[in-house]
């Protein structure tokens, strides 16, 4: 191999090891304490004391499992946190009962039709923690021999022999027994179980009386206690699903590898009331529970009065998820018709619905955000530095500034320094325009664009809630 290659490689492999960062990849959680009172700033989560104390709660009404088909509403300017709040919340419900983020605008597709959508999204929101009782062999491997035929024809003949601190069985082994025990690397000292239905074989650990081999195993080695008791034993195990994966693996035209390729097409009413039916047996019978998660719209506004209604109703169900939906709008057209309402949302759904708002950040809020951002971005700045990105995110914005980060960092990095200067930051500020000084220098420049529109129209287009307001006069006026 000659050097340069090598070199390639050495280079692709680092690449492989970055951790990719996304926008909102420093939100770890919604950085509450056990009374639930947010601490001003905690995993990754700064300010927004109100709407995060209030998604507190509803994480909580969640885990305790005990209401369902709710509406709760985000509202707040752009770049307040709405989708970062959401974020937060999927992070504390990571262990238990399913959350579900999306964008209003992945209901409308060719493929299918928008209601058929909003189910999938809200079935894929509500888990289902199946309760199972499995029969285990677990103990300390003795010895395990393994034939070789002599021929290539004759099959192989094994025995694994285990104990617990109280007994000692010694096992046949079958072909594919032998084959699990030799892809599992297991030797005498191993700790196993073995599930008697599927003959899977799980390596627990090493037993503590073969620690002192410690030199032969390195230092992964897990040691745990030889188990005590028989060697039979019976085990519950849980698993969760979601009610969309059973109606896709229950669904002949798909079955279950559509789950992966997501490829899922409409789903027959019949099969999902079929479902249905097992489902409350399964939960009459005690094998079952119902664990209604949560489903995550953003940018709501952008779904359409049909979809607002079906929504109404879905959230009447008895298995239906909290939702929480995030606009930015003010009052605004209702997608589909030509009515006004706030956030573009009917006032029948938003009477069901709890808001949460979200409230401007101050410059200490915004300069702790930046900090953490550039945490997050493996970016060493002055203080001066940040103190210039802080003024400029409040006269341009929040999400801009984030981006000068890495703009600066690369700035930064071309000139072989470690840290980022106001220069950096100065020069990235001038290379790359905001939205502010682009409009502009689009009014400076009208006469040589096409198609342009002086900036109220722009406005009410975009739905800004003053020029709406005003809509909404006039309207009253006539
Ligand atoms: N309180 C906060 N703590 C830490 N980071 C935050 C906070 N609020 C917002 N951010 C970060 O600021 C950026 C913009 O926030 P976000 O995307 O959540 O805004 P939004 O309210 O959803 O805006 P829009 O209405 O435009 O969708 C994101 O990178 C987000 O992670
Ligand atoms: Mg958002």
């Amino acid at each position: 191999m000659d050097i340069g290659s090598h070199d390639q490689l050495a280079k692709a492999s680092e690449v492989i090891l970055t951790n990719r960062v996304g926008v909102h990849s420093h939100i770890r959680g919604l950085g509450l304490s056990n009374e639930m009172e947010p601490r001003q700033v905690a995993q990754g989560l700064v300010g927004q004391v109100k709407a995060r104390k209030a998604a507190g709660y509803i994480v909580k009404m969640v885990k305790e499992g005990r209401v369902t088909g709710r509406a709760v509403l985000i509202a707040g300017q752009p770049g307040t946190g709405k989708t970062a709040l959401a974020m937060a919340i999927a992070k504390e419900m990571s262990d238990g009962a399913p959350a579900t983020l999306m964008s209003a605008s992945e209901i409308f597709s060719p493929e299918v039709s928008t209601a058929e959508a909003l189910t999938q999204a809200l079935r894929r929101s509500v888990g289902i923690r199946i309760k199972e009782e499995t029969e285990i062999i677990e103990g300390e491997v003795v010895e395990v021999t393994i034939e070789r035929p002599a021929t290539t024809s004759g099959a192989k003949a094994g025995r694994l022999t285990l104990k617990t601190t109280e007994m000692e069985t010694i096992y046949d082994l079958g072909g594919k027994m032998i084959e699990s025990v030799i892809k599992e690397n297991i030797t005498a000292g191993d700790i196993i179980t073995i599930d008697k239905a599927t003959g899977r074989i799980a390596k627990l650990g090493r037993s503590f009386t073969r620690a002192r081999d410690y030199d032969a195993q390195g230092a992964q080695a897990r040691f745990i206690q030889t188990p005590d008791g028989e060697l039979q034993k019976r085990k519950e195990v849980t698993h969760m699903v979601t009610l969309h994966d059973i109606d896709v693996i229950n669904s002949r035209q798909q079955g279950f590898l559509a789950l992966f390729s997501g490829d899922t097409g409409e789903i027959k009413q019949e099969v999902r009331d079929q479902i249905n039916q097992k489902v409350s047996e399964w939960k009459e019978e005690g094998k079952a529970d119902i664990v209604p998660g949560i489903l995550f719209i953003d940018e709501v506004h952008m779904l359409n009065i049909e979809c607002f209604a079906f929504l109404n109703r879905a959230l009447e169900a008895d298995n239906a998820p909290i939702v929480i939906m995030a606009t930015n709008r003010g009052i605004t057209k209702i997608r589909g018709t030509n009515e006004l309402s706030p956030h573009g949302i009917p006032m029948d759904l938003l009477d069901r619905t709890l808001i949460i708002m979200t409230e401007p950040y101050t410059s200490a809020e915004i300069s702790s955000i930046l900090k953490i951002r550039c945490e997050e971005e493996d970016a060493s700045l002055t203080e001066s530095a940040l103190s210039q990105l802080s003024d400029l995110a409040k006269e341009t914005s929040l999400r801009y500034v984030m981006q000068l980060i890495m703009v600066s960092k690369v700035l930064c990095k071309r000139r072989k320094a470690t840290e980022i200067t106001t220069e950096d930051v100065l020069k990235s500020y001038q290379l790359f325009s905001d939205e502010k000084r682009s409009e502009d220098w689009l009014n400076q420049h009208a006469d040589q664009y096409l198609f342009h529109h002086s900036a109220p129209e722009i406005n009410s287009a975009a739905g800004n809630s003053a020029a709406a307001v005003s809509h909404v006069e006039e309207a009253m006026v006539m």
